[in-house]
């Protein structure tokens, strides 16, 4: 049995970080895309290098050409700029639509069959750049945030209470932004509702700390944004996908009237397998809980509208 092939997108931080967990997971080979000659090529060595010592199997490649990427089954997206100190991810958009635009083209003329995984931000807005562009039905153009954001939220809710990190399952939906909704009566410690843990003031607390938890890191690195992190959630989306787990994970997808949301991209709760989004798990949501979501779904629209009016797709 062949392994599966996933493409990397982007060899930076994000990229690099999503290539290593790959390898440390034997998940897939890898090949690994930048625009900068060598660069990708060198990390590829380097990664494929670590491989005796970790004990996997997997083959690196890192290139420049798309070819190279040919029947990938799944292809994580991370190409485009990072933010930087006092820049909203909203920022970035008019630079990572064009980039995100060449790239979505490059790869489904070499991997019709993929399955796409983006990472750039702004993550909602470059998912619908990235379906527009493939042509790909909903199923196989995702985003991943909402792990990231769910990852989040579960390190602070054990740091706060001094628990395993293994203990905490965590749901937030909505955006990749500011705005998005962590739910915390979905959120628990072993079965058990944070809501019966903590008091609202900290709940807040950590809440609030979620939602900038990416700007914290921007702040504290001056230079770029998070990439461990990031990184390791598309992986996990990608296992999920590969090994046809039927995982539920939050992740971006397009709405067609699921939670009251008609052609919007947002994080939802999805069911991932080896058909990509296999469903979408839908719970009733309270009313405050629904109003903050459309407030989340709201704000994705008006950026996809800026693209649309931009005349770049
Ligand atoms: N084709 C291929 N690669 C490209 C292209 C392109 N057209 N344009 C840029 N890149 C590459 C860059 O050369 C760079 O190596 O994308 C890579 C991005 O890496 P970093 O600058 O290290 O950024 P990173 O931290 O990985 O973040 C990438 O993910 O989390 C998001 O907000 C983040 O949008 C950003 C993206």
């Amino acid at each position: 049995m062949s392994r599966p092939k996933i493409s990397v997108i982007g060899a930076g931080n994000v990229g690099a970080s999503a290539a290593f967990q790959i390898a440390d997971q034997e998940l897939a080979d890898v090949v690994l895309v930048d625009i900068v000659e060598g660069m990708p090529q060198g990390k590829a060595l380097d990664l494929h290098q670590m491989c005796p010592v970790i004990g996997s199997d997997v083959n690196f490649i890192g290139t420049n050409n798309y070819e190279d990427t040919a029947n990938s089954d799944v292809v994580i997206i991370t190409s485009g700029i990072p933010r930087k100190p006092g820049m909203s991810r909203d920022d970035l958009i008019s630079t990572n639509t064009k980039i995100v635009k060449e790239v979505t083209e490059n790869v489904v003329k070499h991997s019709p069959n993929s399955i796409l995984i983006l990472v750039t931000n702004p993550l909602d807005a470059m998912v619908y750049v990235a379906h527009k562009a493939s042509g790909f039905p909903r199923e196989r153009v995702m985003g991943m945030a909402g792990v990231l954001d769910s990852a989040r939220f579960r390190t602070f809710i054990a740091m706060e209470l001094g628990v395993s990190v293994e203990n905490i399952h965590a749901f937030v939906l909505g955006g990749h932004g500011d705005d998005m909704v962590p739910l915390a009566r979905y959120t628990t410690v072993a079965g058990i509702p944070i809501t019966d843990l903590m008091d609202e003031a900290t709940i807040d607390a950590l809440v609030t700390r979620t939602r900038k938890g990416g700007a914290e890191i921007v702040g504290l690195l001056k230079t770029g944004s998070a990439f461990y992190a990031p990184g390791t959630s598309a992986v996990e989306m990608a296992e999920a996908i590969l090994k046809d787990k039927k995982k539920i994970l939050p992740c971006c997808v397009h709405a067609e009237g699921e939670y009251g949301i008609d052609n919007i991209f947002v994080g939802l709760p999805v069911k991932l397998g080896r058909k990509g989004v296999e469903e979408i798990v839908q719970i009733d949501l309270q009313e405050s809980e629904q109003e903050e979501l459309n407030v989340s779904a709201g704000h994705v629209k008006e950026l996809c509208d800026i693209i649309d009016g931009a005349g770049i797709l």
